[in-house]
């Protein structure tokens, strides 16, 4: 008798912690992807990303051609194969100076990149190339 007084009160706590999981889940996924991103895209790297490239490389760019080529945020959801080719496409583009695009410098000269933050981009794009061919 006295279990069966109790089985409602059993019910409703597995209700409260299943309801419980459902909710902290997807942030528990967010946040994985966010720290995945954050070790793929080091502090120094970002910033210059973020100040000279990722304008025309997001998902919600309006340069069609730019976002279709590259989008940074979702870099680290690639393929190793195909991640590593976008870093050396990177690479390439960095080296070559041939982003950002010399239009768009003309009126956003502040996005160009100095040498410094030029050294930064390949150290970055060549350690993570680095990095994913030791992981496989
Ligand atoms: C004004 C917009 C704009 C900015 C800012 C910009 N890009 Fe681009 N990017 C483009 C466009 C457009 C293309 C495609 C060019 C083409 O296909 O002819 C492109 C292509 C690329 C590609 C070639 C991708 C591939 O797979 O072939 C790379 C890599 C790249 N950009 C990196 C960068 C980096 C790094 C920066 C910052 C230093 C940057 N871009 C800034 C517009 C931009």
């Amino acid at each position: 008798m006295k279990t069966n007084k109790l089985m409602p009160l059993f019910a409703l706590l597995a209700m409260i912690l299943l309801a419980a999981f459902t909710l902290v889940k997807p942030t528990t996924i967010l946040k994985t992807a966010d720290e995945k991103n954050n070790t793929l895209i080091s502090a120094d790297a970002k910033s210059i990303i973020d100040q000279s490239c990722v304008g025309c490389h997001n998902a919600e760019s309006k340069n069609d051609k730019g976002k279709t080529k590259l989008m940074f945020e979702s870099l680290d959801t690639l393929s190793t194969a195909r991640l590593i080719a976008k870093l050396e496409a990177i690479h390439e583009v960095v080296n070559e100076g041939s982003m950002p695009p010399a239009k768009f410098l003309e009126f956003k000269p502040e996005a160009a990149l100095s040498d410094a933050q030029k050294t930064a981009l390949l150290k970055w794009a060549d350690e993570s190339i680095e990095s994913r061919l030791k992981k496989n």
